[in-house]
Protein backbone atom coordinates (compact mmCIF):
# COMPACT_ATOMS: atom_id res chain seq x y z
CA UNK A 1 0.00 0.00 0.00
CA UNK A 2 1.77 3.72 -1.37
CA UNK A 3 0.43 6.65 0.45
CA UNK A 4 1.55 9.70 0.34
CA UNK A 5 0.95 11.21 4.08
CA UNK A 6 0.78 7.83 5.89
CA UNK A 7 3.06 4.79 6.08
CA UNK A 8 1.54 1.15 6.79
CA UNK A 9 3.55 -1.66 7.98
CA UNK A 10 2.86 -4.85 9.59
CA UNK A 11 5.11 -5.36 12.26
CA UNK A 12 4.09 -8.58 14.34
CA UNK A 13 2.17 -10.82 13.18
CA UNK A 14 -1.45 -10.17 13.11
CA UNK A 15 -0.28 -6.25 13.54
CA UNK A 16 -1.87 -3.65 11.13
CA UNK A 17 0.64 -0.30 11.88
CA UNK A 18 -0.57 2.96 10.47
CA UNK A 19 1.80 6.22 11.03
CA UNK A 20 0.53 9.70 10.34
CA UNK A 21 3.47 10.99 8.00
CA UNK A 22 3.21 15.05 7.77
CA UNK A 23 6.18 15.34 10.19
CA UNK A 24 6.65 19.36 8.96
CA UNK A 25 2.87 20.14 9.60
CA UNK A 26 2.88 18.27 13.12
CA UNK A 27 0.54 15.47 10.87
CA UNK A 28 -2.20 17.97 10.64
CA UNK A 29 -5.16 16.12 9.34
CA UNK A 30 -5.76 17.71 6.06
CA UNK A 31 -8.42 15.91 3.60
CA UNK A 32 -5.61 13.78 1.57
CA UNK A 33 -4.70 12.42 4.82
CA UNK A 34 -8.26 11.64 6.24
CA UNK A 35 -8.88 9.47 3.15
CA UNK A 36 -5.68 7.62 2.60
CA UNK A 37 -6.44 6.80 6.53
CA UNK A 38 -9.95 5.61 5.70
CA UNK A 39 -8.37 3.84 2.77
CA UNK A 40 -6.10 2.06 4.84
CA UNK A 41 -8.30 0.83 7.74
CA UNK A 42 -11.15 -0.60 5.17
CA UNK A 43 -8.15 -2.87 3.70
CA UNK A 44 -6.68 -3.66 7.14
CA UNK A 45 -10.20 -4.34 8.52
CA UNK A 46 -10.72 -6.64 5.52
CA UNK A 47 -7.93 -8.64 5.95
CA UNK A 48 -7.79 -11.90 7.79
CA UNK A 49 -4.66 -11.92 8.56
CA UNK A 50 -5.07 -8.80 10.43
CA UNK A 51 -6.38 -9.05 13.69
CA UNK A 52 -6.04 -5.30 15.25
CA UNK A 53 -4.72 -2.17 14.22
CA UNK A 54 -1.85 0.27 15.80
CA UNK A 55 -2.34 3.91 14.67
CA UNK A 56 0.68 5.90 15.68
CA UNK A 57 2.07 9.35 15.15
CA UNK A 58 6.24 10.08 15.69
CA UNK A 59 7.58 10.81 19.32
CA UNK A 60 6.72 14.80 19.09
CA UNK A 61 3.26 14.65 17.93
CA UNK A 62 0.57 12.20 17.23
CA UNK A 63 -1.48 15.17 15.54
CA UNK A 64 -2.20 18.63 15.40
CA UNK A 65 -5.38 18.76 14.75
CA UNK A 66 -7.11 19.17 11.55
CA UNK A 67 -5.21 21.25 8.81
CA UNK A 68 -5.92 24.88 10.13
CA UNK A 69 -4.60 26.13 6.37
CA UNK A 70 -7.11 24.03 4.61
CA UNK A 71 -9.87 24.79 6.26
CA UNK A 72 -9.42 28.63 6.79
CA UNK A 73 -11.53 29.69 4.09
CA UNK A 74 -13.98 27.38 4.29
CA UNK A 75 -17.41 28.33 3.83
CA UNK A 76 -20.11 26.58 6.08
CA UNK A 77 -21.59 25.15 2.53
CA UNK A 78 -18.55 23.86 1.64
CA UNK A 79 -17.57 22.23 4.77
CA UNK A 80 -20.79 20.38 4.80
CA UNK A 81 -20.78 18.97 1.16
CA UNK A 82 -17.04 17.93 1.47
CA UNK A 83 -18.02 16.73 4.64
CA UNK A 84 -14.52 16.11 5.87
CA UNK A 85 -15.45 14.95 9.33
CA UNK A 86 -17.77 12.44 7.96
CA UNK A 87 -14.25 10.32 7.54
CA UNK A 88 -14.42 9.97 11.41
CA UNK A 89 -17.43 7.88 10.46
CA UNK A 90 -15.57 5.28 8.10
CA UNK A 91 -13.71 4.62 11.38
CA UNK A 92 -16.17 4.08 13.27
CA UNK A 93 -17.18 1.58 11.07
CA UNK A 94 -14.33 -0.48 11.46
CA UNK A 95 -14.77 -4.23 13.05
CA UNK A 96 -11.31 -4.68 14.18
CA UNK A 97 -10.02 -3.40 17.53
CA UNK A 98 -7.59 -0.31 16.79
CA UNK A 99 -5.15 1.12 19.69
CA UNK A 100 -3.65 4.50 19.41
CA UNK A 101 -0.01 4.69 20.39
CA UNK A 102 -0.03 8.48 21.01
CA UNK A 103 3.33 10.85 22.16
CA UNK A 104 3.25 14.41 21.74
CA UNK A 105 0.45 16.79 21.14
CA UNK A 106 -3.35 14.97 20.19
CA UNK A 107 -4.84 18.37 19.84
CA UNK A 108 -8.14 18.78 18.14
CA UNK A 109 -8.89 16.26 15.35
CA UNK A 110 -5.39 14.71 16.84
CA UNK A 111 -7.18 14.24 20.16
CA UNK A 112 -10.64 13.20 18.28
CA UNK A 113 -8.57 10.85 16.27
CA UNK A 114 -7.27 9.09 19.42
CA UNK A 115 -10.81 9.05 21.00
CA UNK A 116 -12.02 7.70 17.63
CA UNK A 117 -9.75 4.41 18.43
CA UNK A 118 -10.80 1.96 21.46
CA UNK A 119 -7.87 2.13 23.23
CA UNK A 120 -5.14 4.74 23.72
CA UNK A 121 -1.31 4.13 24.93
CA UNK A 122 0.19 6.98 26.02
CA UNK A 123 3.96 7.82 26.07
CA UNK A 124 5.18 10.04 29.19
CA UNK A 125 5.26 13.38 26.66
CA UNK A 126 1.41 12.74 25.14
CA UNK A 127 -0.56 16.53 25.69
CA UNK A 128 -3.95 16.19 25.00
CA UNK A 129 -6.37 19.03 23.76
CA UNK A 130 -9.41 20.32 22.22
CA UNK A 131 -8.08 23.66 21.77
CA UNK A 132 -10.86 24.71 18.49
CA UNK A 133 -11.88 27.75 20.73
CA UNK A 134 -8.73 29.32 20.31
CA UNK A 135 -9.95 29.66 16.80
CA UNK A 136 -13.53 30.76 17.60
CA UNK A 137 -15.16 27.22 16.52
CA UNK A 138 -15.69 23.93 18.82
CA UNK A 139 -14.48 20.37 17.92
CA UNK A 140 -16.17 18.74 15.19
CA UNK A 141 -15.72 14.78 15.42
CA UNK A 142 -16.51 13.89 18.56
CA UNK A 143 -14.59 16.17 21.23
CA UNK A 144 -17.33 17.43 23.00
CA UNK A 145 -18.94 14.13 23.51
CA UNK A 146 -16.62 11.29 23.29
CA UNK A 147 -14.26 13.14 25.37
CA UNK A 148 -17.39 14.12 27.84
CA UNK A 149 -18.29 10.07 28.02
CA UNK A 150 -14.63 9.30 29.43
CA UNK A 151 -13.78 12.15 31.41
CA UNK A 152 -16.33 13.60 32.93
CA UNK A 153 -18.32 16.70 32.40
CA UNK A 154 -16.22 18.62 34.72
CA UNK A 155 -12.76 18.38 33.06
CA UNK A 156 -14.28 18.16 29.12
CA UNK A 157 -15.72 21.67 29.76
CA UNK A 158 -12.65 23.00 31.04
CA UNK A 159 -11.00 21.47 27.94
CA UNK A 160 -13.23 22.30 25.26
CA UNK A 161 -14.34 25.71 26.94
CA UNK A 162 -10.95 26.90 28.15
CA UNK A 163 -8.34 25.19 26.54
CA UNK A 164 -6.99 22.84 29.40
CA UNK A 165 -4.54 20.14 28.30
CA UNK A 166 -3.64 17.38 29.90
CA UNK A 167 -0.49 15.89 30.59
CA UNK A 168 -0.60 11.99 29.69
CA UNK A 169 -0.70 11.26 33.83
CA UNK A 170 -3.87 13.53 34.01
CA UNK A 171 -5.24 11.32 30.99
CA UNK A 172 -5.18 8.19 32.63
CA UNK A 173 -5.93 9.68 36.18
CA UNK A 174 -9.32 10.50 34.29
CA UNK A 175 -9.39 7.39 32.26
CA UNK A 176 -9.03 9.19 29.15
CA UNK A 177 -5.77 6.58 28.25
CA UNK A 178 -5.45 2.86 29.27
CA UNK A 179 -1.88 3.07 29.78
CA UNK A 180 1.42 5.27 30.02
CA UNK A 181 4.94 4.34 29.19
CA UNK A 182 7.98 5.74 28.78
CA UNK A 183 8.67 7.54 24.87
CA UNK A 184 11.11 4.64 24.30
CA UNK A 185 8.72 1.97 24.61
CA UNK A 186 4.98 3.28 24.38
CA UNK A 187 4.65 1.84 20.55
CA UNK A 188 5.99 -1.39 21.55
CA UNK A 189 3.67 -1.89 24.57
CA UNK A 190 1.08 -0.37 21.93
CA UNK A 191 2.21 -3.22 19.87
CA UNK A 192 2.44 -6.10 22.24
CA UNK A 193 -1.26 -5.43 23.33
CA UNK A 194 -2.26 -5.27 19.73
CA UNK A 195 -0.52 -8.89 19.25
CA UNK A 196 -2.12 -10.01 22.50
CA UNK A 197 -5.53 -8.98 21.06
CA UNK A 198 -4.69 -10.41 17.75
CA UNK A 199 -3.76 -13.69 19.32
CA UNK A 200 -7.66 -14.72 20.38
CA UNK A 201 -10.63 -15.62 18.83
CA UNK A 202 -11.01 -13.33 15.91
CA UNK A 203 -15.41 -13.14 16.21
CA UNK A 204 -15.42 -12.90 19.39
CA UNK A 205 -13.24 -10.02 19.63
CA UNK A 206 -14.97 -8.59 17.29
CA UNK A 207 -18.23 -8.78 18.81
CA UNK A 208 -16.92 -8.33 21.95
CA UNK A 209 -15.69 -4.65 20.56
CA UNK A 210 -19.01 -4.21 19.27
CA UNK A 211 -20.80 -4.80 22.42
CA UNK A 212 -18.45 -2.54 24.88
CA UNK A 213 -19.00 0.51 22.18
CA UNK A 214 -23.12 -0.51 22.59
CA UNK A 215 -22.76 0.86 26.20
CA UNK A 216 -21.96 4.15 24.90
CA UNK A 217 -25.14 4.37 22.35
CA UNK A 218 -28.14 2.11 23.61
CA UNK A 219 -30.24 2.23 27.17
CA UNK A 220 -28.73 -0.25 29.19
CA UNK A 221 -32.07 -2.29 28.61
CA UNK A 222 -31.44 -2.52 24.71
CA UNK A 223 -27.11 -3.31 25.31
CA UNK A 224 -27.79 -6.06 27.80
CA UNK A 225 -29.91 -7.74 25.20
CA UNK A 226 -27.77 -7.24 22.37
CA UNK A 227 -25.11 -8.45 24.72
CA UNK A 228 -26.93 -11.52 25.59
CA UNK A 229 -27.76 -12.38 21.80
CA UNK A 230 -24.55 -11.80 20.69
CA UNK A 231 -22.96 -14.75 23.50
CA UNK A 232 -25.88 -17.13 22.18
CA UNK A 233 -24.40 -16.38 19.11
CA UNK A 234 -21.40 -17.28 19.71
CA UNK A 235 -22.13 -20.73 20.86
CA UNK A 236 -22.55 -21.38 16.83
CA UNK A 237 -19.16 -20.71 16.23
CA UNK A 238 -16.02 -23.56 16.03
CA UNK A 239 -13.96 -21.33 18.21
CA UNK A 240 -16.27 -21.25 21.24
CA UNK A 241 -16.04 -25.54 20.74
CA UNK A 242 -12.71 -25.49 20.44
CA UNK A 243 -12.41 -22.86 23.51
CA UNK A 244 -13.84 -25.20 25.72
CA UNK A 245 -12.68 -28.10 24.62
CA UNK A 246 -9.14 -26.89 24.98
CA UNK A 247 -9.67 -25.72 28.66
CA UNK A 248 -10.90 -28.89 29.78
CA UNK A 249 -8.23 -30.36 28.19
CA UNK A 250 -5.44 -28.24 29.68
CA UNK A 251 -4.15 -27.01 26.22
CA UNK A 252 -4.24 -23.30 24.38
CA UNK A 253 -7.25 -22.79 22.07
CA UNK A 254 -5.98 -23.26 18.53
CA UNK A 255 -8.26 -20.30 16.88
CA UNK A 256 -9.56 -20.30 13.35
CA UNK A 257 -12.35 -17.25 13.08
CA UNK A 258 -14.66 -19.96 12.67
C1 LIG B 1 -1.95 23.22 10.07
C2 LIG B 1 -0.29 23.15 11.63
C3 LIG B 1 -1.20 22.72 12.62
C4 LIG B 1 -2.57 22.55 12.23
C5 LIG B 1 0.73 22.86 13.52
N1 LIG B 1 0.90 23.21 12.24
N2 LIG B 1 -0.54 22.56 13.79
N3 LIG B 1 -0.66 23.39 10.37
N4 LIG B 1 -2.88 22.83 10.94
N5 LIG B 1 -3.51 22.13 13.08
C6 LIG B 1 2.13 23.61 11.56
C7 LIG B 1 2.52 25.03 11.91
O1 LIG B 1 1.84 25.95 11.06
C8 LIG B 1 4.00 25.01 11.63
O2 LIG B 1 4.21 25.08 10.23
C9 LIG B 1 4.41 23.61 12.08
O3 LIG B 1 3.21 22.83 12.03
C10 LIG B 1 4.93 23.59 13.48
O4 LIG B 1 4.06 24.28 14.34
P1 LIG B 1 4.54 25.39 15.39
O5 LIG B 1 3.34 26.08 15.89
O6 LIG B 1 5.60 26.24 14.77
O7 LIG B 1 5.21 24.48 16.52
P2 LIG B 1 5.16 24.65 18.11
O8 LIG B 1 5.44 26.07 18.50
O9 LIG B 1 6.06 23.58 18.64
O10 LIG B 1 3.66 24.34 18.54
C11 LIG B 1 3.08 23.07 18.29
C12 LIG B 1 1.56 23.14 18.53
C13 LIG B 1 0.98 24.33 17.71
C14 LIG B 1 1.27 23.35 20.02
C15 LIG B 1 0.97 21.79 18.10
O11 LIG B 1 1.41 24.19 16.35
C16 LIG B 1 -0.52 24.40 17.71
O12 LIG B 1 -1.12 24.91 18.65
N6 LIG B 1 -1.13 23.96 16.60
C17 LIG B 1 -2.56 24.12 16.40
C18 LIG B 1 -3.36 23.17 17.26
C19 LIG B 1 -4.84 23.37 17.04
O13 LIG B 1 -5.38 24.49 17.19
N7 LIG B 1 -5.51 22.29 16.70
C20 LIG B 1 -6.96 22.32 16.43
C21 LIG B 1 -7.21 22.53 14.98
S1 LIG B 1 -8.92 22.63 14.64
P3 LIG B 1 5.24 26.16 9.59
O14 LIG B 1 5.06 25.96 8.12
O15 LIG B 1 4.85 27.49 10.10
O16 LIG B 1 6.58 25.69 10.10
C22 LIG B 1 -9.45 21.05 14.66
C23 LIG B 1 -10.91 20.84 14.39
C24 LIG B 1 -11.24 19.40 14.24
O17 LIG B 1 -8.71 20.15 14.87
C25 LIG B 1 -12.54 19.26 13.52
C26 LIG B 1 -12.87 17.83 13.18
C27 LIG B 1 -11.85 17.08 12.39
Amino acid sequence: MEYENILVERPVEGVGLIRLNRPRQFNALNSALLSELSDAFEVLDRDDAIGCIVITGNDKVFAAGADIKEMADAGAVEMLTRDFVGLFDRIRAVRKPIIAAVSGWALGGGCELAMSCDMIVASESARFGQPEINLGVIPGAGGTQRLTRAVGKAIAMEMVLNDRRLSAQEAYDFGLVNRVAPVESYLDEALELARSIASRAPIAVRLAKEAVNKAFELPLGEGLEFERRNFYFLFATEDQKEGMKAFLEKRPPEWKGR
